[in-house]
Formats: structure tokens, sequence, C-alpha cells
């Protein structure tokens, strides 16, 4: 069922992949160029300018009359949409549209879980899913372009839009990220219905030092191509509309100044043909990374580095007019950006059916969204420890359940960091859920213990104590609050917030089982916590259905089958840890001293020599892919139809996969490659395919892999990309940290 993303994610030059960015369309052009060259420099600079838009009409209306902005970003009502637009349409002297944008993230009214939720699905059908209910809802608001997806690859939890993140691997944030355009863009641009994809941030952002936003990252452009930009290069060859600068400079340089990367990667090489927006402000902003004198000498390092649109800020409009004048831009960059920006206002169609259609109902909340959402959520959920089978809830042991923590009826941080446009009170929470669905068969007794995840204060606890005493059952709702994850909220410290820590270590020494929920934006470091606890459920954000999807998981109605998509470290001090890392000189063998095992005045150089940690070993917590489900699979008979391979073969293998155990259930097979020698050091493994399958209890299915060796091409010594010849690993499991394995070989 993923085939066809997969296509879509193939890199340049080797596939064309089944949904390639849109061809430029000669009626389209024709139209761009007789509008272009009508237009004043004013007209054009306001094309290239996105204006605040939640504003008095009677302040926006002057500016689109007088063809001063091509864009707004946040005007949050349809009848007013409809107004501006008339006014563009009709009063301005070309008549050209607006476009509209929002961060429509992971959902407008229904909500589903935060993308890195969804990454724990791996399942691109679920995500194409989402951004399309996503893109029906908010176009009825007049919405036609998100600021979405957000494909940062993402390896340090402190950083908190990693909630926003696809997760850490180039190929998980590649098939997915190329999902999420399809959902949004529709398969016609020009649908009402479709809203235009923004590829952000581009590009590195998730590599902010030390896991603080807006922060400096330094990746080496090797670094960059073989594992920052996949994401990028891929949702553009499936046609994603429009790019974002980032915030951060890399190596010195501010994303949004940085030509080499808009001009000779975005464009020359990858062929984009969309246009360019910057982070709010983020022009400006060079001024504050001292690479810029002034916002006159930003606009201009902006505009030559084919930066197409201006968010919020005023330089374009303020300095272009006299740095055309001083020879500093060509009227033809300018020609270029504005061509950018109408080529994408035509393939929307907004110039023929610029108006929102207001006597269709509103499309909110339909119950196959919320339908829809639920099985995100249900996907999203990754069963992480599971001793005794304590899961799913024995109901002829379990009578009386005790629901404690801060998120078990937290309509609000349920949903997650992005939410602006949707009603909390749609939020169905877990203790309304379960009170719903199986308040008749069992006794819930509810009592929070802390009113909020930084709630420090002890005085809940009795009470929780007490109900946790009556009970045979603790369902433990804990995490963190929405607003710790998102823009701007990184933590030094990812332990659980207020005393959480200590509530559970009070529900422990009653000695009932213990099932621990996390609801989180981020992985949180919960070593401790997950000792004291039977059972452990990384729900993430799970959005406005999350309550329903968490009771049917919990009562045994589906299983469990999510995977993460990201690392969790044991230790903040491990942090970047990340599955695809290098082996380094003195890889980790496992069976290192730990500290507590050094004796006294041990000469140095007697112990470890390795790269792990004294304190926190090498391993992480829970690894990349890691993911428990109620039953238990069986990977078998791993062949490969042709283990001698050249760059233009593809690599077929197939397995058996079986469900052992007596649930039916759905594992996420992997397969992950190891290149064994390459011109540069290589990751000890990538991931490289994965596929869903859904396996009745006690059945065998024969599963299928095909995988084209240009896939394994990677940017060597030369910073060329190629297929190395050598040897090769490859493993099939349900984790990157184990699986069957094989060989092959590719001879040249
Ligand atoms: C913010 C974010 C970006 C968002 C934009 C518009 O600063 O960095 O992700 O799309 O501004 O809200």
């Amino acid at each position: 069922m993923t085939i066809k993303y997969f296509l879509a994610a193939l890199f340049i030059g080797f596939f064309n992949p089944i949904f390639s960015q849109q061809s430029k369309d000669p009626i389209i052009e024709s139209k761009i160029e007789a509008l272009i060259s009508k237009m004043t420099l004013d007209e054009k600079i306001g094309q290239m300018y996105q204006a605040v838009g939640n504003k008095k009409i009677e302040q926006l209306l002057p500016m689109v009359e007088k063809g001063e902005v091509g864009s707004f970003i946040n005007v949050e009502d349809n009848q007013l949409v409809n107004q501006i637009q008339r006014t563009a349409l009709e009063k301005s002297r070309l008549g050209i549209p607006l476009i509209i944008g929002r961060d429509v993230i992971h959902g407008y009214n229904t909500i589903f879980p935060i993308p890195l939720g969804q990454a724990a699905s791996f399942n691109p059908s679920i995500v194409e899913r989402g951004a399309r209910v996503a893109a029906i809802e908010s176009s009825y608001n007049g919405i036609r372009w998100t600021f979405a997806p957000m494909i940062d690859i993402s390896r340090d939890p402190r950083w908190g839009r990693i909630a926003e993140s696809l997760g850490e691997d180039p190929y998980l944030s590649s098939v997915l990220g190329v999902a999420m355009v399809k959902g949004f863009q529709g398969k016609k641009m020009s649908d009402p219905t479709s809203i235009a994809a923004c590829a952000k941030h581009f590009f590195g952002y998730g590599a902010s030092e030390g896991g603080k936003d807006y922060n400096s990252t330094n990746i080496p452009e090797r670094l960059l191509r073989n594992v920052y930009l996949p994401p990028f290069e891929a949702v553009t060859k499936a046609g994603a509309a429009t790019f974002m600068t980032s915030f951060n400079d890399n190596d010195g340089i501010p994303a949004s100044g940085n030509k080499f990367m808009l001009s000779n990667v975005l464009r020359g090489e990858w062929g984009f043909d969309g246009f360019v927006v910057s982070d709010w402000g983020a022009i400006t902003q060079m001024v504050n990374h001292r690479f810029c004198k002034d916002e006159k000498d930003a606009a201009e390092i902006s505009v030559n580095a084919a930066l197409d649109m201006e968010m919020v800020t005023l330089s374009y409009k303020k300095y272009i007019p006299e740095l055309v004048q001083e020879k500093k831009i060509d009227m033809a960059v300018i020609d270029e950006a504005v061509r950018n920006i109408l080529r994408i206002k035509f393939r929307l169609g907004l110039f023929e059916n610029p108006y929102i259609d207001l006597t269709k109902p509103r499309p909110s909340y339909k119950p196959e969204f919320l339908a829809d959402a639920q099985n995100a959520a249900e996907q999203s959920v990754v069963l992480l420890k599971n001793s005794n089978n304590t899961l799913p809830i024995d109901t002829r042991k379990i009578k009386k359940i005790a629901i404690i923590g801060p998120l078990a009826n937290a309509k609000h941080d349920q949903l997650g960091t992005w939410v602006m446009d949707c009603d909390k009170s749609r939020t169905i929470t877990p203790l309304m859920a379960i009170q719903e669905q199986f308040g008749k068969d069992f006794e819930i007794i509810y009592e929070p213990g802390l009113k909020f995840s930084r709630d420090k204060s002890l005085e809940g606890f009795k009470a929780a104590n007490a109900a946790a005493k009556k009970a045979d059952l603790i369902l433990y709702f804990g995490g963190e609050e929405s607003i710790l994850t998102g823009e701007a909220h990184s933590l030094a410290n990812l332990n659980l917030q207020g005393a959480q820590s200590e509530l559970i270590t009070a529900l422990k020494k009653t000695n009932k089982p213990i099932v621990f929920i996390v609801m989180a934006g981020r992985p949180l470091i919960i070593e401790n916590e997950t000792k004291q606890s039977d059972a452990l459920l990384y729900a993430w954000n799970p959005g406005t259905m999350g309550g329903p999807a968490l009771a049917n998981i919990l009562f045994g109605k589906i299983s469990p089958s999510g995977k993460l998509p990201v690392t969790f470290p044991k230790m903040l001090g491990q942090i970047p840890v990340h599955y695809n890392h290098n082996m380094t000189g003195r890889p980790a063998s496992g069976k290192e001293t730990m500290i507590d095992a050094i004796p006294l005045e041990t000469r140095t150089l007697t112990v470890g020599c390795t790269s792990y940690y004294l304190d926190a070993g090498f391993d992480p917590l829970f690894p990349f892919g890691f993911g428990l489900s109620y039953t238990n699979f069986k990977y078998d008979k791993l062949t490969i139809e042709k283990p001698t391979l050249v760059s233009t073969d593809t690599l077929y293998i197939s397995f058996e996969l079986s469900n052992i155990g007596k649930l039916d259930a759905t594992e996420v097979a992997q397969l992950y490659v190891s290149d064994l020698v390459g011109s540069i050091a290589r990751p000890v493994k990538e991931l490289k395919r994965f596929d869903r399958i859904d396996l009745k209890a006690g059945e065998t299915k024969k599963v299928k892999m095909s995988l084209p060796i240009c896939e394994l091409a990677f940017y060597g010594m030369d910073m060329k990309r190629n297929v190395e010849a050598g040897d090769f690993q490859l493993m099939i499991g349900g984790s990157s940290e184990s699986g069957i394995k094989s060989n092959f070989k590719v001879t040249q």
C-alpha cells in the first residue's frame, strides 16, 4: 500500500517518481509573462510581501487595493477572506489574487496526533489522510497555503520543535513528508480543497546547537546532503509548492541569505519552481546574526539569494526600490521571484476560482474525520513495556481501575503544539472514553493527584493514593503540557515536570500494577519511572480522539503497533543519540565496566577505552524503530533473490513473518542496510524500507520488499552522490536494534 510513497521519495536521476513535481504549463507561463510585463516595480514588490492578516478590515483593504501585498498570514474568517479577495480581484489595478497562509500542522479543526506521533505509525496513508482532512477543513476558511510539512531531521529532544518533526531518520521523514504534501495538495492543486504545502524549515534547523531553538547549526555539506537534505529533495520531487527558510545560521551563514542552498541546490540541482518564503522576520534577523549591517543589506542579500517572499517584515518593501536604483538588485531577479509566486497562485486556481463557496456547509469535525483522527492516534501509540502481560487489561481479573495523573483529562494539552483553530471542547480524553465505554463494567476511580504537569504541590497525593489502594490497576497519565514543546520551547532538563515522579513513586508503594501512559511532544527521560511501571504506552499528543484510541488499546480492542521515530535516551547526557550513528574507531562492545563496578584506584586506560559513558553505557533507553505488541512476531526464511548486484539493479528480498501469539496485530517490518566500507565512514545502519503488515493470531505471511540499489547512493569523499561497490549487510526486524540478517555485494 505504500509503494507509491516510496517511488515518490526516490532521489534525483534514478527513478521518475510517480508524483513528480508539476512541469511548467505553457499557458500559465504565458499568463505570468503577460502580467509581469504590465506590473510596476511597486506591484512586483507587493507580490513579494506577506502581511499579517489578523488586523481590522479597514486596515487591510487599502494595502490590497494598491497591490501592495501578495499574501496574508493568519486571516481567520472566510467572509473576510472573500472580502479582501474581492478587493484584490476587482479593485486592484491588475486583479492579482491573494494567497492566504496559516500553520495547519497536524489538523485544523479535527486535530490529529502531532507529526512526531503520526511518524510513529510508520504509515504514509494515515499521514496523507490527516493532511487531506486538514486541507478540507482549512480551505473552507480561505486558507490555501499551509506552513507544513516540517521535515527537519530532529535528533535532540531538548529542542521543543521535535514535536512538529517526523523524527530522526531521513528515509522515514522523506516518505512521510511526501505523504503530507500529497494530502495537502490533493490530486489537483486547483481543487478548492487543495492547499499549497510548504517544506520547512530549509535547512538544518533540527540540528540547533544544544537543542536550543533558533541557535546556530554547524552541519558540513556532506552530512547535510546525506542526512538533512533528503526529505527536502524528496518533497521537491513530489511537487511541494513552496519552501520556507529557517532561522538558523549554518556554519555562519543564515539560511535566508544562503544563495548556494536557495539557488544552486534547491533550484539548480533539484529543479524547484515554486516559491520560497522566509520564516517570520528571518530576513531582518540577519542583522541580529551580525551577518548584515542593516535591513537594507539584508534585503539585498535575501533577494539575490532567490528568497522570493518576505514574511511580515518590511525590508523588501522599504529597500528594493533603491537597491534596484543602485543596481544592487537586477530587475530580472525581481521578475523571477514574482514569476515563482504567480506560478503557485495560478496552479492553485486562484485567478479562476478565488472565492470560498460559503453556500456549502462547513466540513468541520465530520464523523469520518474524527474516525480518521482516532485511527491515526491508535496507530501512533507505542507500547514500550508490558511486563507480566499487564496489558491489555484483563477484564476477568480487573474490576476497579484508578485513573490518576495530570493528563488523564486534559482537553487542551492532549492536542499538542500548533493548534489554533480547533475547539478543545471536542477533545475526548482518556478519562471520558474509559468512563463512557467501560464505566458500566468497572468501577472507575479518578483522582488526578496533580492539577497539571508542572504542578509541584503534593496536596492531591493523599486522594490519589487512596484511589490506588482501592483499585486493582492504576492507569497513570503523565508527561508534559503542550506548551512545553513547539517553537521556542526547548528544555535543558527532560525529567518529568512537577511532582510527577514523586507521585509515581508513591503509587508504586501501593503495590498495585501501574500502567504509565505518557502524553508528550518529545522523548522524556523516564528510565526510573519506566522501572517502577508494569507497562508503558507512549501516546505523544494524540489529538482530538486520543481518548477513544487509548481506551481501545488499553482494553485490547486493538493491539498497539506504533514504532519509535526517534531514539529515547536513558540520560540527558547521552544526547545527541540516534540509531544511524557512525561506528567510530572504538565502538562500544556492550561489555564495558560501568561506573559502580570500577575498583578503587583503577589505573588509567584500563577501563572502557571504547565509545560509551561510564554512567550510562552506550545503549539508549529505547531505540529508533522499537515498539512492542500484544502478540509476538517471528521473522524467518530471509532470502535474497540475487546477492551480487550492480548499481542499476534492484535488490529483491523476501521473508516470512509470523504472528506467534494469541491476538491479531500489525507489525512494522523494517529493512536496514549497512554499508560495510565506504569512501567515508558510513552509518552503522540506515532504514531503507518499512511496511505495516496485518497478521491474525497464528498467521504467517511471505513478505517481499524491493530496493533499487541506486537508493544506496550517498555523497562520498568526492562530494558526488554515487553508489559505491562493496559488501553490504541487511537486517529485517521490528526495530533498529535486532532482526534477521543477510549479506549482498555491489560489484560496480
Ligand atoms: C514561526 C515558525 C514557522 C511558522 C511561521 C508562521 O516563527 O518558525 O514554523 O510557519 O512562523 O507562523
